[in-house]
């Protein structure tokens, strides 16, 4: 029979790799905690008009990237491709502003789904974690938005990165840049290639994230969005330059930087890091002051980041080896009598919080002794014929080889002090 493999560009995370999994959700939740955001779980599907209303339905993850489908009901629902536009939709749809009061701080970890050409780095089933804040206009919530990144990337160990920043300024200023671009290309324009030939039309911005050469030149060249911002969009660029520099971290501005969601206004950041390869983004963001409204809301600012967890994992499994699964105490059950009592025992210890497996293997001693040595055990704990007669158990330290033999009515307290040691 053929056998059924996962799905291109997804992947299984096998242990000991889910320790390191855990280790970076254990992170990402004790950096939640000390910067006072609450966790929020969101569906893994929406309504399709979600996405194409909030991110954009000219950008590449509405247009080409969904995973979309339509339900019994005949509902189009699509898997997330993000998490920005589902935490709005929850914090209008839940209430949040008038029953918790603004700011609303939230932050989610968990998986996300777009079809693109999988390759290092890049899945169509990834992980990220993303922190979002409503109601808050000032500019130091964005310097804020990035130290928590850069507080993660730090207690990570990762420490090679570089913060790209730039300002694509509001619905007052931009229009006005949108305008002199497309007046600096108009004479340019079969120059350029086909995917921007299109962008001109639609979404003229996202030209200026082409990578295609002879396009990056003419753009280098072109209008840039920093050179038109409003006064209040300069204030609010200049004030949080200054935040970050007081925190004493060090940024680049990048005045091409636009990233390939449509719902950003003033900051766009990313974090890139030189250990990646190709896509070396280890996380974006940016503020959306228009979102909440593009959804049916109130006006109500907004900014936030995520980042991208299989990313930040390439690092991590560089930098240290994940930590195999640890066994205090296998427990061999040596003839058929002593199986019911070794998985009562087994349960006890469990339940003390001593790491136990119990070995339903029928062979004998010394193949079972070797099993232990194999999955590194400290001690091997042997329930024989005789240790059942005399209501004992014959406890053995892996590494020394010592036994010694200890009453069943003291096992825990015996087996808790040898382990301490
Ligand atoms: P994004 O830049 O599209 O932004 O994705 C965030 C991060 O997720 C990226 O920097 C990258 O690390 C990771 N990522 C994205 N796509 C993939 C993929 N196919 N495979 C592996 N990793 C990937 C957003 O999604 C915005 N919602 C970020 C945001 C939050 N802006 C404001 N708040």
């Amino acid at each position: 029979m053929e056998r059924i493999s996962a799905p291109r560009g997804t992947q299984d995370i096998l242990p000991p790799d889910s320790n390191l999994w855990t280790q970076l959700e254990e992170t990402i939740r004790h950096n939640g905690e000390r910067f006072v955001y609450g966790e929020i779980r969101t569906p893994i599907f929406e309504h399709s008009e979600l996405f194409a209303r909030g991110v954009g339905q000219d950008t590449d993850i509405v247009s080409k990237e969904m995973y979309t489908l339509i339900d019994r009901g005949g509902r189009s629902l699509t898997l997330r491709p993000e998490g920005t536009a589902c935490v709005a939709r929850a914090f209008l749809q839940q209430n949040l502003a008038n029953l918790r009061g603004l700011p609303q701080k939230l932050f989610y970890i968990g998986p996300m789904f777009r079809y693109e050409r999988p390759q290092a780095g890049r899945y169509r089933q990834h992980h990220q974690f993303g922190f979002e804040v409503f109601g808050d206009p000032q500019p130091e919530m964005d310097a804020e938005i990035i130290a928590i990144a850069i507080s993660i990337f730090r207690a990570l160990g990762i420490r090679q990165f570089e913060v790209d920043l730039n300002s694509i300024g509001c619905r007052e200023c931009r229009p006005v840049f949108l305008a002199a671009l497309k007046k600096e290309l108009a004479p340019h324009l079969m120059e350029l290639c086909t995917d921007c030939q299109r962008r001109y039309q639609q979404n003229p911005i996202r030209m200026l994230d082409c990578k295609k050469e002879t396009c990056q030149q003419m753009l280098d060249q072109a209008p840039h969005p920093v050179d038109f911002l409003c006064l209040q969009c300069q204030t609010h660029f200049i004030r949080m330059q200054k935040c970050l520099s007081a925190l004493g971290f060090s940024f680049r501005l990048s005045p091409r930087l636009v990233r390939g969601l449509d719902y950003y206004t003033r900051t766009v950041f990313e974090i890139v890091s030189p250990e990646l390869g190709a896509q070396n983004a280890l996380c974006g963001g940016g503020r959306y002051d228009d979102l909440i409204e593009i959804l049916g809301g109130p006006p109500t600012p907004g900014v936030g980041f995520a980042g991208g967890m299989e990313r930040a994992m390439l690092i991590l499994q560089e930098n240290q080896a994940p930590e195999p699964l640890r066994l205090d105490v296998y427990l061999v059950p040596l003839g058929e009598e002593a199986y019911s009592q070794a998985m009562l025992l087994a349960m006890r210890l469990r339940e003390a919080g001593i790491r136990t497996e119990l070995s339903y293997d029928r062979r004998g001693l010394s193949a079972q002794l070797k099993v232990a040595n194999r999955k590194h055990a400290r001690f091997a704990l042997l329930l024989g014929e005789q240790e059942l007669k005399e209501g004992s158990l014959l406890l053995r330290n892996m590494e020394s080889g010592e036994q010694r033999t200890i009453s069943k009515s003291e096992v825990l307290q015996s087996i808790s002090s040898v382990l301490a040691v």
